[in-house]
């Protein structure tokens, strides 16, 4: 395997944006307008590959559709983090032969975590006949070229060569909202958690450099977008790997600083490299959210140096109380893996004292799921199926009462919220802390920040009136 983060140049991209000139061209021949439907699975990472997808889509002259059926290309952007997701992918790509036998030249691509996974690409080579082309995250960049082929020579494309990963900027996005945009900062992982699959099919640990980071979040602030969420995978070691001497409160500072009414959220913070400089960063700016999302994984330490997680349990509290007593506002929220090889009755009761003591306002909660390739997938794992779900429903339980009770305790305040959106009846806002709000209102409200008194909760959500006051 190539070690080095390569950085994609210009002169390369260039040849893609010809790639998208030749596709359009042969549309045009065609006297068509083509369409393409791109699915996306996983988080928010996969969400900023979509519209990277999309734009390349969209410069080749296609109309990007809202399913599958009848488009001329379909691409199932996938995600490998639990067995079930995978599943789930497979199951749809099997129906995908109905839609691509009632319109046969449909091109059908997977890419994603999924296509970097070993073993995923034979499969579909041999199973799979009706999928035209695999490319793995580090071929992202490559999606014209890779379509162009599949156009112009009608064989099956696979582009998964094992890499360290690269950094191509410049590629055109189609953004799913105008309001709120998603902003990679850096790829890829080192950490390898043991149960985790993603630094093998995402590469290491690339960040972006600082003023091509700064540059596009003003462009976004300039075009009026409010919300700005930095993405990586440990966003707290972002600019370890750069010459520049930047880290990742530095970069958050700096974005802070760009003139505008905005706000900056970030995912996702690693407890062993997230520290007091990051919270103090946060608490000194109001335009950067108070609001954290710090994965622990389990409540026991030893679990967690078995997770390889590189933190212990009275660490993870500490980090917790400091952050809490700079920002008294904060919304915190965590990953929790239920039934890690070999946790014990009492080390799940770690857990939820954990829960107990931190009160979090919500939680990803999950079953540990072997992934092919991790160390844990190895270990010795002799909880039966039936404990580990009677575990994950307690906490679940646990959870839901405290965030039912956090929840409570917003009634009759007033919070400054973004409403970015609506659902059937309500409008829909978020609080600076990300909580979800459903308001009445005049929907030329959307796009703007406004002040919301809360008049009623339930543990996944707010419901609230717009006050008389300007936020
Ligand atoms: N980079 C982020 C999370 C990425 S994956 C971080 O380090 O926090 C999102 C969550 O999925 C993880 O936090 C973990 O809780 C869960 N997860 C990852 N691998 C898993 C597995 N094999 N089984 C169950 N849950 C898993
Ligand atoms: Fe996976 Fe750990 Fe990296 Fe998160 S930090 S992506 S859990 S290996
Ligand atoms: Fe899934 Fe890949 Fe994200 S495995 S969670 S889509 S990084």
């Amino acid at each position: 395997m190539n070690t080095k983060t390569t950085v994609i140049e210009q002169a390369e991209l260039e040849k893609q944006y010809a790639f998208c000139d030749k596709i359009s061209a042969y549309w045009q021949g065609e006297n068509r307008v083509p369409t393409a439907y791109v699915e996306t699975y996983g988080c928010q990472q996969n969400e900023a590959d979509s519209e990277k997808l999309r734009g390349y889509l969209s410069q080749s002259g296609y109309t990007i559709v809202a399913e599958a059926e009848g488009a001329d290309v379909v691409v199932m952007n996938t995600c490998a983090i639990r067995e079930h997701a995978e599943q789930r992918v497979f199951g749809n790509l099997g129906a995908l032969t109905h839609t691509k036998r009632r319109h046969p030249e449909q091109k059908i691509f997977l890419c994603g975590c999924m296509a970097g996974e070993a073993g995923v690409s034979e499969r579909i080579r041999k199973s799979y006949p009706h999928v035209d082309g695999v490319f793995s995250t580090h071929h992202l960049w490559q999606f014209p070229e890779i379509l162009w082929n599949v156009l112009s020579e009608g064989k099956r494309q696979f582009y998964i060569a094992d890499e360290a990963g690269s950094i191509a900027e410049g590629i055109p996005q189609i953004r799913d909202s105008s309001l709120k945009a998603w902003v990679s900062i850096m790829y890829g992982c080192n950490n390898f958690c043991t149960y985790c699959i993603v630094p093998y099919v995402r590469g290491r640990e690339r960040s972006r450099k600082k003023e091509d980071i700064l540059q596009e979040c003003r462009s976004l602030i300039a075009s009026g977008v409010k919300e700005i969420t930095l993405l990586g995978q440990n966003v707290n070691s972002y600019g370890k790997d750069l010459e520049e001497n930047v880290d990742f409160s530095d970069l958050l500072a700096e974005i802070a600083a760009i003139p505008g009414d905005f706000l900056i959220r970030f995912m996702t913070s690693h407890p062993r490299d997230a520290g007091k400089k990051l919270f103090d960063t946060m608490a000194s700016s109001p335009k950067i959210a108070k609001q954290l999302h710090l994965p622990f994984q389990s409540g026991s330490s030893r679990v967690l140096k078995a997770m390889n997680r590189h933190y212990d349990r009275e660490h993870y509290l500490s980090l917790v109380e400091y952050a809490k007593r700079v920002m008294p506002d904060l919304v915190l929220t965590s990953d929790v893996i239920v039934g890690f090889p070999g946790e014990t009755a009492e080390e799940f009761e770690e857990t939820l004292t954990l829960i107990a003591a931190v009160r979090f306002d919500a939680l990803f909660t999950f079953i540990f799921s072997p992934r092919v390739g991790t160390p844990a997938a190895q270990m010795d794992d002799p909880t039966p199926k039936e404990e580990k779900n009677r575990r994950f429903d307690r906490l679940c339980a646990l959870q839901n009462s405290i965030s039912e009770e956090i929840h409570k305790a917003y009634i009759g305040k007033t919070l400054r919220c973004l409403i970015d959106g609506s659902d059937e009846e309500y409008l829909t806002a978020r609080t600076e802390g990300g909580r979800l709000v459903r308001l009445k209102g005049d929907s030329s409200r959307i796009g703007t920040f406004a002040n919301v008194t809360i008049t009623a909760s339930n543990t996944w959500s707010l419901t609230g009136t717009l006050a008389e006051t300007e936020a």
